[in-house]
């Protein structure tokens, strides 16, 4: 097994970020205010970091498919699906809340707040599983590319 860098990078600022929301939520339960803002950006910070790496990687090297036995890759398939579906309606929720914050709509951000950071701590949890799943429990399988099927190789 060897550890592969980029999507290692990627799973652990999803991570990061998971965790400084975490730490906002945390500090507006005790009434700060700047510091929840800080924090939260920090965490948006961390997420466009995420996303920049995996789609440079989804275009330049490719997605991998599932290198683990056959009898689990339809469980894979559909915890994968479960993520992806977590992940775009926490990017969605994320993008609201922040919108929500700045612009003191605290109506809609009292409501979406607590439901976007659950979601994007499933997102989390569900990262972590797929890159162990994906890298480290088993071999990954094989990574193909736009670019590479263009180029023919
Ligand atoms: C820069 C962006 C943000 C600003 C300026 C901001 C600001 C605020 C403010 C002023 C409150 C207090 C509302 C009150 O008076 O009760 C609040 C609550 C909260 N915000 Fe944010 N927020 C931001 C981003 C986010 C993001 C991205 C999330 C989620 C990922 C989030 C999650 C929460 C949660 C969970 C609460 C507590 C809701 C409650 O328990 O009543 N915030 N935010």
């Amino acid at each position: 097994m060897s550890v592969p860098i980029l999507p290692t990078i990627s799973t652990v600022c999803i991570v990061i970020s998971a965790v400084l929301v975490a730490v906002g939520w945390g500090r507006i339960k005790k009434g700060q205010i700047e510091s929840h803002k800080k924090s939260m950006i920090a965490a948006a910070v961390f997420a466009v970091i995420f996303f920049i790496i995996y789609s440079s990687r989804t275009v330049f090297i490719g997605n991998t498919s599932f290198g683990g036995p056959d009898s689990l890759k339809t469980y894979y398939t559909v915890f994968l699906f479960f993520h992806i579906l977590l992940s775009t309606t926490g990017a969605v929720l994320g993008i609201i809340s922040l919108w929500s914050g700045m612009k003191d709509r605290l109506n809609i951000h009292r409501k979406l707040g607590p439901v976007t950071s659950t979601v994007w701590f499933g997102t989390g949890i569900t990262g972590v599983l797929v890159y162990l799943l994906l890298y480290i429990l088993y071999d990954g399988g094989e990574t193909t590319s736009l670019i590479k099927a263009i180029l023919g190789n």
